[in-house]
């Protein structure tokens, strides 16, 4: 396989893109075919059935588009559909998801004790982050919180001000996660709201960014592969099932520079 191949990133929308500008920061010379279902966003109040059969259709897309790899940027795909895509795509490219490289990093750091998650219903219900780290550290406690109103606030632009301030509030106070260390950012939007939750914590928990421990163990898992592209990256690609302009409006607040979408329905 042609390491110069692009490398498929897709989620249930916009906010995989804060995965994909982590990918383009540290793997500049890589091409990212990029695939937003936002036809049927949120994936986090859906059932595990639906979220397989979109996955798989998104992964049947990026595998004609002639991917090397295929990363589920999205916390609740992984959780319902990876083992569907992995089963589905067998050896013909590999696939990665943004859970497993968050549990190994933490549990490779050694310095968490009691891990608070935060995601979507459909991510906490699942219970995937205490499955996998249960696994690998019994001794770890995690403690999950749904916060189903992060995601679609944040797609509207509420953050960084009176509002999005009360809704994290109310949702980081919870008992459940008291007298954590540590807190997973289960959902690919929330980093645009670290800051938020950092300034909540006062330092005194470490906030945890998927994003760029993704990033970094996709680099390294395209060394293993003798798949790291050497030459300059030709122009990435954007596909939304959906097109609205407020979609393509939000964009540069999660990629972080202007991006041109192109409409694919890919349900017919
Ligand atoms: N970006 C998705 C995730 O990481 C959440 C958004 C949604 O509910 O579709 O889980």
């Amino acid at each position: 396989m042609s390491s110069a191949l692009p490398i498929g990133i897709f989620d249930s929308g916009i906010g995989g893109l804060t995965v994909a500008n982590a990918i383009r920061k540290i793997l500049p010379n890589e091409q990212i075919i990029y695939f937003g279902d936002t036809a049927h966003m949120p994936y986090g109040d859906k059932s595990p059935e639906a979220i397989k059969f979109y996955s798989l259709k998104i992964a049947k897309f990026l595998l004609d588009k002639n991917c090397k790899l295929i990363l589920i940027a999205c916390n609740t795909a992984s959780a319902h559909a990876y083992h569907e895509l992995l089963h589905f795509l067998g050896d013909r490219i590999p696939i990665l998801n943004v859970i497993d490289p968050v549990v190994d990093f933490m549990v490779q750091s050694g310095t968490h004790k009691k891990i608070g998650v935060i995601g979507t219903k459909s991510t906490i219900r699942s219970d995937i982050y205490a499955k996998k780290f249960k696994e690998a550290d019994p001794s770890l406690d995690v403690s999950s919180l749904a916060t189903p109103l992060l995601a679609p606030m944040i797609e509207e632009g509420f953050f960084n001000n009176n509002i999005s301030k009360t809704v994290i509030n109310s949702y980081l106070s919870s008992p459940k996660l008291k007298k954590i260390d540590s807190l997973i950012l289960a959902c690919t939007h929330y980093p645009l709201i670290k800051p938020e939750i950092s300034a909540y914590y006062n330092g005194k928990v470490d906030i945890i960014n998927t994003a760029e421990i993704v990033a970094d163990h996709l680099k390294e898992r395209l060394k293993g592969l003798k798949l790291l592209n050497e030459e300059p990256a030709k122009r990435h690609q954007f596909f939304v099932s959906d097109y609205t302009p407020s979609f393509a409006k939000s964009t540069r607040l999660f990629f972080g520079e202007k991006i041109h979408l192109s409409y694919k329905p890919i349900w017919d």
